[in-house]
C-alpha cells in the first residue's frame, strides 16, 4: 500500500518548513468562587472583541439582518420567555404545539401545500434535511422489502448536510455536475446517475455557493418516472422566493405546486430573519413524516416520541421565530424583499463594473469570479477593510472556478455604495500586485499531491489512509499548525490557507480541517 497521507503531508510540509516552539497547552478548572454579573459580562466581552459584527450589515455570509430594531427586541423578548421551557414534553408544554402548528401552517402556505402536507419544527436546516434524508431511506428499504445501501443523487451545488446526512444514516452521494453557464443541475447527468439504488434526488431552490435555483420541475419528472423521493433545499429561499415572486422576478416554480416534489426544508432563522435555531421541513403525506419521527416504548422511562433529531430543546427559537413571522406579516416580508432586490441589483452592475464575472442568475446569493484578481486575496482585503466576504474554492474538475460569495439581506441596501467603492479599491491595488512565488509553488504542490491521491477511496483505502494520518499528525501536526500561522490562534490573512487547501485533494483537505479545528477548540484562540 502506497503511504498516501504521509508522502502528500511531505510534500506539503517540504513547502511550507517552519520551526517547533513550544506546545503547551493552558487548561482551565471550574472557577472555586463564582464571578459577579460585572465580571462575567466583562469577560463575554473580552471574548468577543474580535469577532465580526453581525447587525453591521458588514457580513456577505451567515447572518441575515433586516437592519429593523423594534423586530430584534421583540424577538429577544419572545426568546426570554419561553427560553426555560423544554418542548420534549410538549404535553406539559402545550404552547411548543400551538406555535410549532402556526409556524408549519405558514410555510405549507407558501409552499402551496394542500391539506395533505405536514411538517416538523427543527433548529436548522441540517436537521431538516436529516429527517428528509431518514424517511426517503427507510420509504426506499420498505418498498424494497431488503437491505441494501441507498444513494442521494444531487448537482454538486447542493448543501454538504446531505453527505453528512449520508454518513450519519449509511447512504451513498453521488454529486453530478451543473451547467457551467447557468450553475443550474444538469439534468442528463441526474438522470444518468440515477440507478435502482437511488433513494433520494435533492434539488436547490437556490443552492448556497451561487443562489441559482436548479430546474425543479424537470428533477420532479425523474422522481415521478422512476418513483424516486424529491427533496427541493428551500432552505435559503423558502422564505424570500415567494415574495420575490409576488414582485414580479422571474422565479420558476419549485414547491408542491410541482407533483413529484415530496418533501421540502425551508429556514426562518435565514430569510425570515428569525434568530439561529429555526427551520421547517415538510412532507408530501402524513406517513412521509411518519418515517422520519422517532417513538420509542422499549425502556423503563417515559415514553419518548421525537418529531425532530434533538430530544430537549428550549422554546425560545420557536417563539422567536413565531414572533418574527407575526411581527413581519406579508406586507413586512414583501417590504424587505424589495430592499434585497435593489441591492442585489446594485452590487450586480457594481460587480459587471468593476470587470467582474457574475455567475449564473442570482437571486438572494450573488456569486462572482475573475481570471485577473486573486479572489482569496481579495477576500482578505476587503476583510482588513471590514467587509466580510466568502471565498470559494471551486472545482477545477467541473469546470467551475473559484469564486466569492455574497449572501445579501435587506441591511445591505444602505451599504452598498461604500461596499462597492472600497472593492473597486481593493481591486485595482490587487491588479498591481503580480502573483508571488508561493502561488506557483502552491499550485505544483496541489498537482502533485492530486497525482498521488486517488480521487475515490475504497473503504480499506481510507481505513490505512485514516491510520497513517493519525500516526503522523501525532508527530508533525503542530509543525503544520505552525506553517499555516495556526499554533498562534486564527490568522487574520486566510488566502494562503485558502489557496493551499483549493490544491489539495478534498479527502486530504478534509483530514486536515478537522485536525485544524480539533486542535483550535484544544487550544484556544
Ligand atoms: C441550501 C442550504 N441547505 C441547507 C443548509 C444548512 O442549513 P443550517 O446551516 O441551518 O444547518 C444551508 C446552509 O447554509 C444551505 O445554504
Amino acid at each position: 500500500m502506497v503511504r498516501i497521507f504521509s508522502r502528500a503531508i511531505n510534500v506539503l510540509w517540504k513547502t511550507l518548513k517552519s520551526i517547533i516552539t513550544d506546545h503547551r497547552i493552558m487548561r482551565k478548572k471550574l472557577f472555586s468562587e463564582p464571578l459577579g454579573k460585572d465580571e462575567i459580562f466583562k469577560k463575554l466581552r473580552e471574548y468577543s472583541i474580535d469577532d465580526a459584527d453581525p447587525l453591521s450589515g458588514r457580513l456577505f455570509t451567515v447572518a441575515f439582518e433586516t437592519g429593523l430594531d423594534e423586530l430584534k427586541n421583540i424577538a429577544y423578548e419572545a426568546f426570554r420567555a419561553f427560553m426555560d421551557k423544554n418542548m420534549l414534553d410538549f404535553t406539559e408544554f402545550p404552547s411548543a404545539i400551538r406555535m410549532e402548528k402556526d409556524i408549519i401552517d405558514i410555510a405549507i402556505s407558501l409552499m402551496n401545500g394542500d391539506e395533505h402536507v405536514v411538517g416538523t419544527y427543527t433548529f436548522g436546516g441540517t436537521e431538516s434535511v436529516f429527517l428528509a434524508v431518514k424517511a426517503a431511506r427507510d420509504k426506499f428499504i420498505l418498498d424494497k422489502g431488503f437491505i441494501t445501501l441507498p444513494e442521494i443523487v444531487m448537482p454538486v451545488t447542493a448543501h454538504p448536510c446531505y453527505d453528512k446526512a449520508a454518513e450519519y444514516m449509511g447512504l451513498r452521494v453521488k454529486r453530478v455536475k451543473v451547467d457551467t453557464e447557468t450553475y443550474r443541475a444538469d439534468i442528463d447527468s441526474v438522470n444518468e446517475a440515477v440507478t435502482e439504488n437511488t433513494a433520494l434526488i435533492v434539488g436547490s431552490a437556490p443552492n448556497w455557493p451561487f443562489g441559482t435555483i436548479d430546474p425543479i420541475k424537470e428533477l420532479a419528472e425523474i422522481a415521478l418516472e422512476k418513483n424516486i423521493w424529491l427533496h427541493v433545499d428551500a432552505c435559503v429561499g423558502g422564505f424570500i422566493l415567494p415574495f420575490m415572486k409576488k414582485l414580479g422576478e422571474n422565479i420558476p416554480d419549485f414547491d408542491f405546486k410541482i407533483e413529484g416534489v415530496s418533501s421540502i426544508s425551508l429556514d426562518p432563522h435565514k430569510y425570515a430573519y428569525s434568530p439561529i435555531g429555526s427551520s421547517v421541513v415538510l412532507f408530501r403525506k402524513e406517513f412521509y413524516k411518519m418515517f422520519s419521527q422517532y417513538a420509542n416504548l422499549k425502556w423503563p422511562g417515559y415514553p419518548i416520541v421525537n418529531p425532530a433529531v434533538l430530544s430537549s430543546r428550549s422554546e425560545g427559537p420557536l417563539a422567536a421565530a413565531w414572533a418574527v413571522l407575526h411581527f413581519l406579516g406579508e406586507k413586512g416580508y414583501i417590504e424587505l424583499a424589495n430592499k434585497i432586490i435593489a441591492a442585489r441589483n446594485k452590487i450586480c452592475s457594481g460587480l459587471k463594473e468593476t470587470g467582474y464575472r457574475v455567475m449564473g442568475d442570482p437571486t438572494v446569493i450573488v456569486a462572482f469570479t475573475s481570471e485577473k484578481v486573486n479572489l482569496f486575496k481579495l477576500s482578505d482585503e476587503m476583510v482588513k477593510k471590514g467587509w466580510y466576504f466568502l471565498a470559494q474554492r471551486g472545482i477545477s474538475e467541473m469546470g467551475i472556478p473559484p469564486s466569492i460569495h455574497l449572501t445579501i439581506t435587506p441591511v445591505h441596501e444602505s451599504i452598498v455604495d461604500s461596499m462597492l467603492k472600497d472593492l473597486e479599491e481593493c481591486t485595482s491595488e490587487l491588479q498591481k500586485i503580480p502573483p508571488s512565488d508561493i502561488e506557483g509553488v502552491v499550485e505544483s504542490l496541489g498537482l502533485i499531491m492530486s497525482l498521488i491521491t486517488p480521487g475515490e477511496m475504497d473503504i480499506s483505502t481510507l481505513s490505512k489512509l485514516l491510520k497513517e494520518a493519525e500516526e503522523y499528525l501525532e508527530i508533525y501536526g503542530p509543525k503544520l499548525l505552525e506553517a499555516f500561522g495556526l499554533d498562534k490562534g486564527l490568522p487574520r490573512e486566510m488566502a494562503l490557507i485558502n489557496q493551499v487547501f483549493n490544491s489539495l485533494p478534498p479527502n486530504i483537505t478534509e483530514l486536515l480541517v478537522n485536525y485544524i479545528v480539533i486542535q483550535l477548540f484544544k487550544r484556544g484562540v
